[in-house]
């Protein structure tokens, strides 16, 4: 595959990983309700994972910074990062279960999830410092919260001496520490997660709410807004990009894929507004299909979503 671009932006994503068992059901069951499903899928996913692998699907030179536990869900974890070209020199494995994620998608495309982390919180400091003291070229660094947030953190700082731009994913919502936020260059929440980073819980519903949200961080703002594309924040004004109108069937991992591609457009020198609209497309694509990974672009659809 060749993409119209002269050189791959390097990319590090320090971050989980986790087997999701996907059921598929019309309604999800209320307390203590037993309801039959439609069917399931048990596939690859973890939101630094999932991130990694839509970066590397448009062919930047994506590293993986993981724990696996030592079981089967560890072993053809690794395979699929291979399959995907990301690199593994710094996945370790430990005794222990890898992290997992039940999760049910109702008919209307929506999810609900839950992770339970595994080794991915056997993760540790000097495990990604020495990781990042090795890795000489790095464009972009990519952070979630599926990891130990003091981990996370640590990425980040040592990121900011070396100049690399940093962008935090804040999910799932945790409230962020100061030297977490002080060296994120980017953060990108989606509508829960916003509520969560605003003193008072407001939703992204106005553009007033979110540059409040944008002044009080200190730091790049771009709110995912499902259907409604993103939002970003400019010059002091708010700028909105729309998704393209699709039939949504499946909405999980759609906002990892929105990040890898806009890890990768910022990579390439895009302007935020480009980076954006690439997070839109193939966020907007990945809900078209079931599963988390199996329904992001392929390279093929990746090398058209950039041509376009
Ligand atoms: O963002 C979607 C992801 O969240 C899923 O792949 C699941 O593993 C959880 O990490």
């Amino acid at each position: 595959m060749n993409f119209l671009y002269k050189k791959a932006p390097e990319i590090v994503v320090v971050g989980s990983t986790m087997m999701d068992m996907i059921a598929y059901v019309k309604r999800a069951p209320s307390s203590g309700e037993t309801v039959i499903g439609d069917s399931f899928s048990l596939g690859f996913g973890g939101k630094g994972a999932n991130q990694a692998v839509m970066a590397s699907r448009f062919g930047a030179k994506v590293k993986m910074i993981n724990t696996l536990g030592d079981d089967v869900f560890g072993e053809t974890t690794l395979k699929n990062f291979a399959e995907q070209g990301i690199d593994t020199k710094y996945v370790n494995r430990v005794p222990g279960a890898s992290g997992v994620a039940p999760i049910w998608v109702e008919e209307d495309g929506s999810n609900r999830i839950i992770c339970v982390p595994g080794t991915n919180f056997a993760m540790t400091v000097p495990q990604v410092q020495s990781a990042l003291s090795e890795i000489s070229e790095i464009d972009i660094l990519v952070g979630q919260l599926e990891i130990r947030q003091e981990v996370t953190a640590a990425a980040f700082a040592a990121a900011r001496t070396r100049g690399i731009t940093t962008i935090l994913n804040p999910a799932p919502f945790a409230p962020l520490t100061s030297d977490l936020l002080a060296n994120s260059d980017w953060i990108i929440p989606n509508e829960t997660e916003f509520a969560g980073l605003d003193e008072s819980g407001r939703a992204p519903d106005s553009d007033s709410v979110i540059l409040d949200l944008a002044r009080s961080l200190g730091c790049k703002l771009v709110v995912t807004l499902g259907a409604k594309g993103a939002a970003f924040v400019e010059n002091g004004e708010v700028v909105r990009i729309p998704a393209p109108s699709v039939n949504a069937i499946d909405t999980t991992g759609a906002g990892d894929a929105f990040v890898g591609a806009f890890a990768v457009g910022l990579g390439l020198g895009y302007e935020p507004a480009k980076a954006v609209k690439l997070g839109c497309a193939s966020a907007s694509l990945s809900v078209t299909r079931k599963g988390t990974q199996s329904s992001y672009p392929s390279r093929d659809e990746a090398e058209k979503l950039l041509s376009d």
